[in-house]
């Protein structure tokens, strides 16, 4: 069913206004960073008012970890003992890798060919340590078919670690039946949700994932320096992290400088020091995503996407997500002659866009209209000859 004009109004029309960029730029990188909202710049206002009232209010500070922590938990469906609040999603995945062993006959990580860099480089980091990665190619129609992990997933594996939406084309991949292949041989995955979160549910216990990693600045509206990393409690005791810090200890307080002890859940995947400026923030976006309407947000931008992939093909563009709307996130990857210089141009227009891999990325939130989508178009029409042409 066609969606009516006023359908693609009701979200905008409830949170535009609380995004102040809206008054000069159309914003759809929402894939690179959630645009500022009136609630986070506060929360940095309040970070700042607290230290500036109170000098070190550490307990507070260590509370408002506490906080984040389980707002993160309540996000995905899980316990705030299964979350560790991290500074990055890097650092959460290092963590992790740090704590897993190769020496065994299980020394095989399987990733895509979608992952995000950090993701590989983790990974093949580990090559020193005994592991060996194996990646999971691309099917000739662009897409990566669950089927295609039957072949790599087997009695060697220690880890399937996959990225949930791809930050180059938009697709998203169908989670479940890779988890349930992975599960049947005795396999843990980890799902690199950093650019599915806050723009579409997720519930890591109806994914059936063991690790999930993310961080707050895209659809989640916050800022850098604030990542969580999941681990089903089931798996706590199957990492020891040897990248670590007194954050990660089973007891922070005790200060031992003779003794490496975990906490015994999610936490000793931790560091030091929490960020706790980007936590106000972090606190801030995702209470206001949870206010919005995440299910709604999904429903609203699956609309948007379409709207945009249609004006594309008229266009005689070429897309490079997806077309069905299941296999795609937030994110609308355009082919192009040049990449660079349609953003930069597109900038120009005060239309914020990004590019990877000679793709335009426009992506869409919450608070994008119909008539940001049109704007998109209307200077993609202008500049036909930066549009790679379908085939
Ligand atoms: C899919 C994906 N994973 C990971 C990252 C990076 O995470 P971090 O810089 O927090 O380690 C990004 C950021 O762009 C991303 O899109």
């Amino acid at each position: 069913m066609t969606p009516t004009a006023s359908d693609l109004h009701a979200l905008p029309s409830r949170c535009r206004h609380r995004f102040p960029i809206f008054e000069k730029r159309v914003y759809v990188n929402s894939c690179s960073q959630g645009a500022l909202s009136d609630a986070v710049r506060d929360s940095y206002e309040q970070y700042l008012r607290d230290w500036d009232e109170y000098g070190a209010p550490w307990e507070y500070w260590v509370e408002r970890t506490e906080a984040a922590r389980a707002v993160f938990a309540k996000l995905i469906n899980a316990a705030p003992d299964e979350v560790a609040v991290t500074t990055s999603l890097s650092a959460g995945v290092a963590a992790l890798a740090s704590g897993l062993r190769f020496a065994g006959p299980r020394h095989k990580v399987v990733l895509t060919d979608w992952e995000f860099p950090t993701i590989g480089q983790i990974w093949h980091a580990q090559e020193s340590r005994g592991a060996r990665v194996v990646h999971v190619h691309e099917a000739e129609d662009g897409t990566i078919p669950p089927r295609n992990f039957r072949r790599v997933i087997d009695e060697e594996t220690k880890l399937v670690s996959i990225t949930h939406v791809c930050y180059r084309n938009g697709a998203m991949l169908d989670v479940k039946p890779i988890v349930a292949l992975a599960h049947e041989r005795g396999v843990p995955v980890l799902l690199d949700s950093y650019q599915a979160i806050g723009s579409l549910p997720i519930d890591v216990k109806a994914l059936g994932v063991d690790f999930l990693a993310a961080g707050v600045l895209k659809y989640l509206l916050g800022s850098a320096g604030l990542g969580f990393l999941y681990c089903r409690r089931e798996l706590w005791e199957s990492a020891w992290p040897t990248a670590t810090g007194w954050f990660a200890d089973r007891n922070v307080f005790e200060m031992d400088i003779h003794d490496y002890s975990p906490a015994a859940d999610a936490r000793r995947f931790q560091s030091g020091t929490p960020p706790v400026p980007s936590i106000y923030a972090g606190i801030a976006g995702i209470e206001l995503m949870q206010e919005i309407g995440i299910a709604a947000t999904r429903k609203h931008v699956r609309r948007l996407t379409e709207l945009l992939i249609e004006g594309v093909d008229d266009l005689g563009g070429e897309v490079a997500t997806p077309r069905n709307p299941s296999e795609r996130g937030a994110l609308v990857c355009i082919r192009s002659t040049d990449a660079e210089r349609l953003v930069g141009e597109l900038d120009r227009e005060g239309i914020v866009t990004s590019s990877r891999d000679g793709n335009l990325r426009v992506s869409l939130h919450a608070y994008n209209t119909p008539e940001d989508v049109k704007t998109v178009l209307w200077e993609l029409g202008r500049r036909r000859e930066l549009l790679a042409r379908s085939r």
